[in-house]
């Protein structure tokens, strides 16, 4: 199949009430183990780069990477920049073949943030790219984005409807509780306030950070409006443990047993996500 964009995954779980999967890619390892969980759960599936991620492998070498995997496989997938940080990345990640982006302007004042926004939406609508926004502020680590617990907010119920309406984004990821990277403690996820969102704005909801939240916690946000849940975190401690496991244990300096064990170990991540998010069977 050829990519689709997140618009078309999106919708459709929001009609039918599930999550699809973002999952980050930095190497091709990671993007198979992506691609190879989703096929063997017949779900809908997004592959997820960040400028980090664009840094270490090329831009060109992600899009090939994954319009080649696209080609190969039956199942509806996406490729989308993760936190686009302004208007030139994005436009780069277009042009390159990106079918989804996000624009993620969480850290500038209300209206700079609607600014910029509502100037990649206008683009990128042009040529058929949908645009994820995010508003409030993710406490934690992910990839060049570092954000300190003074730093972060939460997103506010009528600023979500005024932003979404001004601004016209697809998608609006939200901050709830949810954090990047390791979780300090227990994770609280505010659902009163999720609910509230939900109410007030009229399209998909997303929830970035989703390593560490309990499975409960998940399905609970899955039925208030979640569509789309990113996760990274998971990813990355299931390749550190795979690739511990070969090297520290044995005298073996063959890549492909080094990395085809991690590889393994996160498709069992991607699969297990998959199904709790509920997108099994959705393709
Ligand atoms: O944008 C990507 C994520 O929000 C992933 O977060 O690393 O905490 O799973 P995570
Ligand atoms: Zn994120």
């Amino acid at each position: 199949m050829v990519l689709v964009s997140n618009k078309e995954l999106l919708e459709k779980a929001n009609q039918e009430g599930y999550a699809v999967g973002a999952f980050n890619m930095n190497n091709m390892e990671i993007m198979q183990a992506i691609v190879e969980g989703a096929v063997e759960e017949d779900a809908p599936v997004i592959v997820a780069a960040t400028k980090g991620a664009i840094k270490y492998a090329g831009i060109d070498y992600i899009a090939k990477l994954v319009h080649t995997a696209a080609s190969k496989v039956d199942i509806p997938m996406s490729l989308h920049l993760d936190h686009g940080p302004d208007f030139e990345t994005v436009m780069k990640c277009i042009r390159a073949g990106f079918t989804s982006v996000m624009i993620d302007g969480s850290f500038l004042p209300f209206e700079e943030n609607v600014a910029l926004t509502k100037k990649v939406v206008e683009v990128a609508h042009t040529v058929g790219v949908p645009v994820e926004a995010e508003l409030g502020r993710l406490v934690g680590v992910e990839d060049e984005i570092s954000v300190t617990e003074r730093e972060a907010f939460f997103t506010d119920p009528k600023e979500a409807q005024k932003f979404v309406e001004e601004t016209n984004c697809d998608f609006l990821a939200v901050s709830i509780g949810n954090a990047h990277g390791i979780y300090k403690g227990e994770p609280k996820l505010d659902f009163d306030r999720l609910k509230e969102i939900d109410e007030v704005v009229h399209i998909p909801l997303v929830l970035h950070g989703a390593s560490g939240i309990p499975d409960d916690d998940i399905r609970r946000a899955t039925r208030l409006g979640i569509n789309k849940i990113n996760i990274d975190t998971e990813l990355r401690l299931a390749f550190r443990d795979a690739v511990r496991e070969v090297v520290c244990k044995s005298d073996v300096y063959d890549p492909r047993k080094i990395l085809g064990p991690a590889r393994d170990a996160m498709k069992e991540v991607v699969k297990t996500k998959i199904r709790l998010f509920g997108s099994s069977k959705k393709a």
